[in-house]
């Protein structure tokens, strides 16, 4: 298994049900991936599995040349920076956003150092300021807006320097101009020789940062399709994966999606 990430034939069972079945999915370096597809498709549980935040119940997952069933999860978390929203709310004590990015150097939520080390802090700095947040590094993560803690979420995702970087839907719940400006400097990172391989999940194909390179689609814990953006993001095939007829247009590397026929939508 020498690419990024090798999946063969992965399961996962909840609740009496595959809520994954049978996945093979593969991801070389330098790319960039959008995993799309329906509510619970299986997108978060992917991508969890790809964080070694749980094993799967069949198949074999490799992530950078390391078999995850035989190595320590410990190792895979700390190749692997997870961002999403129910990750990046959670602090248990009050915590500065410089705090917040710098911590997570060292895998941990909360500040346990008088000091960190300057590399730390210039590290934690410049993260800040890629994602065009270096002004509120004093200020208490608490009190960021939902947009503000988004890209303090990516930063901390960043500072441990990631072989792979994954975003569960980091443009959710943003409003226009949040979400517009995060997407700049996803784009710009997703354009950065010296990023991770990165894989951002999404429901929204305006969501997608340019940039990006490949996609895969699921449905129903099934793999629907698989490959470069350009020949997976179609209308058919998109049409296809909801079921109902869309057109996606694309404009400047950002897709758009507008329903072509309204009269058979599902529940008219
Ligand atoms: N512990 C569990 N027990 C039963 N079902 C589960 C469990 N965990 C997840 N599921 C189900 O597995 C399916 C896939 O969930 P997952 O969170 O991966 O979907 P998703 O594609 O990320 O959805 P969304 O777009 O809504 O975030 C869902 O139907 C969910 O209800
Ligand atoms: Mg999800």
């Amino acid at each position: 298994m020498d690419n990024a990430v090798e999946m063969r034939h992965v399961c996962v069972r909840r609740g009496g049900r595959e809520i994954l079945n049978r996945v093979s999915w593969s991801v070389d370096e330098g790319q960039r991936w959008v995993v799309f597809g329906p509510n619970g498709a299986g997108k978060t549980t992917l991508i969890r599995l790809l964080a070694g935040r749980m094993c799967p119940d069949e198949g074999k997952i490799g992530v950078l040349g390391e078999d995850l069933g035989q190595t320590d999860p410990a190792q895979i978390r700390s190749l692997v920076g997870l961002s999403s929203a129910d990750r990046d709310a959670k602090f248990p004590s009050p915590i500065s956003v410089l705090d917040a990015v710098r911590t997570a150097a060292y895998g941990v939520s909360v500040s346990f150092r008088e000091s960190y080390a300057a590399q730390d802090d210039s590290r934690a700095m410049r993260l800040l300021a890629d994602l065009g947040i270096s002004h509120l590094a004093r200020r208490t993560f608490s009190s960021l807006s939902s947009g503000e803690k988004k890209r303090v979420g990516i930063a901390r995702a960043l500072m441990p320097n990631p072989e792979i970087l994954i975003l569960d839907e980091p443009a959710a719940g943003l409003d226009l101009g949040g979400r517009e400006q995060l997407l700049r400097s996803l784009e710009e990172l997703a354009r950065s020789q010296s990023a991770p391989v990165m894989v951002l999940v999404t429901h929204h194909a305006e969501e997608i940062p340019p940039g990006f390179t490949h996609a895969l689609l699921l449905r129903g814990g099934q793999v629907f399709a698989c490959g470069p953006l350009e020949s997976v993001f179609t209308s058919e095939r998109i049409s296809s994966l909801f079921g109902m007829d869309l057109e996606i247009s694309r404009h400047g590397g950002r897709f758009s999606v507008s329903a072509r026929n309204t009269e058979n939508m599902p529940g008219r």
